[in-house]
């Protein structure tokens, strides 16, 4: 399963991509406007610094200024996958940017009717967001399940792209429903890596170890 971070902060995309577990990179108009930065000059900068899939966001909601938008994010770099919403002129937009050889990410998902259309439409990806819908009371994680099934009894291409993703459950249970990527806040990848068994192990190792007055090196 590969791991996207959801962020536009150029800081924390720096210091998590030196991990070697980020695949690539999500962001949205909110994400941009608390970055305080052009939408632009970061989705370059971005690029400049990962080489997997960074999805840019168009902003217009009509059919037409949706295209343009789109057709200028992807000029930005070859790996700029551009993000439009789960609309009818989302998904028209969808087809034609995806007809022209682009990568488009749809996002705003919430059904799977929804994630249909966009397989059908040519969607390289698809964002359902499963915070959104347990925040309602609904089964984020229910969704992923009904996607991942349709999309395999069609072999649609597009991948599942799990967003919206509030706990590290949520990742194991994308991972066991076998969808493609997850896109994470950065404290999500952070708090993957700790277990408080894995804390007080270390430390019980490292007290025995002192004891013993050897060293490695
Ligand atoms: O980037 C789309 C999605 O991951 C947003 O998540 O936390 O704002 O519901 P959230």
């Amino acid at each position: 399963m590969k791991i996207f971070l959801d962020s536009a902060d150029i800081g924390e995309i720096t210091a998590l991509c030196d991990t070697g577990f980020v695949d690539g990179i999500t962001t949205n108009p909110s994400l941009i406007a608390k970055s305080g930065y052009n939408i632009l000059e970061t989705i370059a900068e971005i690029c400049s610094l990962v080489d997997g899939p960074v999805s840019a966001e168009v902003t217009a909601t009509d059919f037409k200024t949706m295209l343009t938008e789109g057709q200028k994010l992807a000029a930005i770099a070859p790996n700029v996958t551009v993000k439009v919403p789960l609309t009818r002129d989302g998904l028209m937009t969808c087809r034609a940017l995806s007809d022209a050889g682009t990568d488009v990410n749809v996002t705003l998902c919430f059904t799977a009717g929804q994630a249909l259309l966009a397989a059908k439409a040519g969607a390289k990806f698809i964002s359902p967001f499963v915070g959104r819908l347990d925040d309602i009371g609904r089964d984020g994680m229910g969704l992923i399940e009904e996607i991942c099934s349709i999309y395999a009894n069609y072999d649609y291409d597009t991948e599942v792209l799990v967003a919206s993703v509030r706990s590290t459950q949520h990742v194991v249970d994308a991972a066991l429903m076998g969808a493609d990527v997850v896109t994470l806040p950065p404290k999500i990848l952070t708090a993957l890596y700790h277990h408080p068994l894995t804390d007080s192990g270390l430390d019980a190792f490292l007290k025995d170890w002192k004891a013993t007055g050897q060293s490695i090196l």
